[in-house]
């Protein structure tokens, strides 16, 4: 079994991004999950996971807990380790700097060498405290039986440790929108576009489309994590751009920095509801419908657009997310969609993010 390290401040959607690369999703506390199996280059594409760890064990989120886990759990491993702790959110009355220090002796006591510049093996300590929100629906949570006091919502006290098996890449600031070399307002975040790129399928041998594909930061994303991609917006300028930018992140030959080999990438001029794409083509759709007063809206009103969109996307895909300043669950439905999940993400004061994952 394996711990995930959520990052961001919605452990559901980071959980839902995360079981785009991992079986058996649950979360434990706030900012931590678990999963039965992980893929370690799909967890390097990851945007709202940190890190797998080969989990060791979990306990209650104090030091002596901690200790007394360590010293009883099996360790079939040589060479030299480091520990690395993090009291997440602040949660925790645990130091990590302490924690570290008293992992770390009982890591010596069982006769390892510590190296803390350059380890075979980083053990990951992870002490996390609180109440899990509930999921969009109500559900209560993704959780299995045994995790009876979190599925219920009640608080939680956790200490998770494991042996560091992959991270993910945190190279999103070099692709912030005002830094491509085509930017517009509106743009979306690589972050968020990274995450509904991976929720929508992305990855190699997978063909990802935005059919509102905007200046494409989506679809840069997930041709970084290997998809190939196919992009059409109403306007040529946005299309004209997308090129430049998608020429820029995907058209070179070295793999991208999440290990794998850069997708291949089109992108045309085209209307979101005649999209000149043959049925069932596509994996997964993924589109950011314009934001009412943002952007132009060539020959539809959005009332129009985005319906009319969700029906070509459900002609030529079995899985689309959406992302939009509204929520657009009971036109998806009638789209012939199945609302799979649904996530609200506030930007600021004025503008939140609607997110729904249709199937
Ligand atoms: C919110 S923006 C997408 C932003 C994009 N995700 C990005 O990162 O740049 C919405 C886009 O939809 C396009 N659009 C509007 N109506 C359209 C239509 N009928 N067909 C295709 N694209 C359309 C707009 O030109 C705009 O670029």
């Amino acid at each position: 079994m394996y711990l995930l390290e959520l990052g961001g401040e919605d452990d559901a959607f980071a959980a839902r991004e995360a079981a785009s690369a991992a079986a058996d999703v649950r979360r434990i506390a706030p900012g931590l999950a678990v999963a039965n199996a992980v893929g370690p280059d799909r967890v390097r594409g990851l945007a709202y996971t940190h890190r797998a760890s080969d989990l060791l064990g979990r306990t209650d989120a104090d030091l002596a807990s901690a200790r007394a886990l360590l010293e009883a759990a099996p360790i079939d491993r040589e060479g030299t380790v480091a520990v690395r702790a993090t009291d997440v959110h602040g949660s925790s009355d645990v130091r990590s700097d302490r924690a570290e220090r008293e992992l770390g002796q009982v890591l010596v006591d069982r006769g390892f060498a510590v190296d803390l510049e350059n380890p075979d093996h980083v053990l990951r300590a992870a002490f996390s405290e609180g109440r899990l929100e509930r999921d969009e629906d109500g559900r209560g949570d993704l959780f299995p039986e045994d995790q009876g006091d979190a599925s219920r919502g009640e608080a939680v006290s956790v200490c998770a440790l494991g042996w560091l098996a992959a991270e993910s890449v945190r190279d999103f600031g070099t692709r912030a929108p005002t830094d491509k070399p085509f930017f517009q307002p509106g743009s979306m975040d690589p972050l968020l576009a990274r995450a509904v790129a991976n929720i929508a399928g992305a990855r190699p041998g997978a063909t990802v489309l935005d059919p509102m594909c905007g200046t494409g930061g989506v679809l840069i994303e997930a041709g970084l994590v290997g998809a190939d991609v196919v992009g059409t917006d109403a306007q040529a300028k946005m299309t004209e751009g997308a090129q430049t930018n998608l020429a820029h992140f995907l058209g070179r030959n070295e793999p991208s920095p999440t290990g794998v080999p850069r997708g291949s990438w089109h992108v045309g001029r085209g209307d979101a509801t005649r999209l000149p794409v043959a049925d069932d083509a596509i994996d997964g759709v993924v589109f950011d419908a314009p934001y009412g007063r943002q952007s132009k809206i060539d020959t539809h009103r959005l009332e129009d657009l985005v319906p009319g969109a969700l029906s070509e996307a459900r002609r030529v895909a079995s899985r689309a997310v959406v992302v939009a300043d509204r929520s657009w669950a009971s036109e998806a439905r009638e789209a012939g969609w199945e609302l799979e999940a649904a996530f609200e993400r506030r930007v600021h004061r004025s503008l939140t993010r609607y997110v729904l994952v249709l199937e």
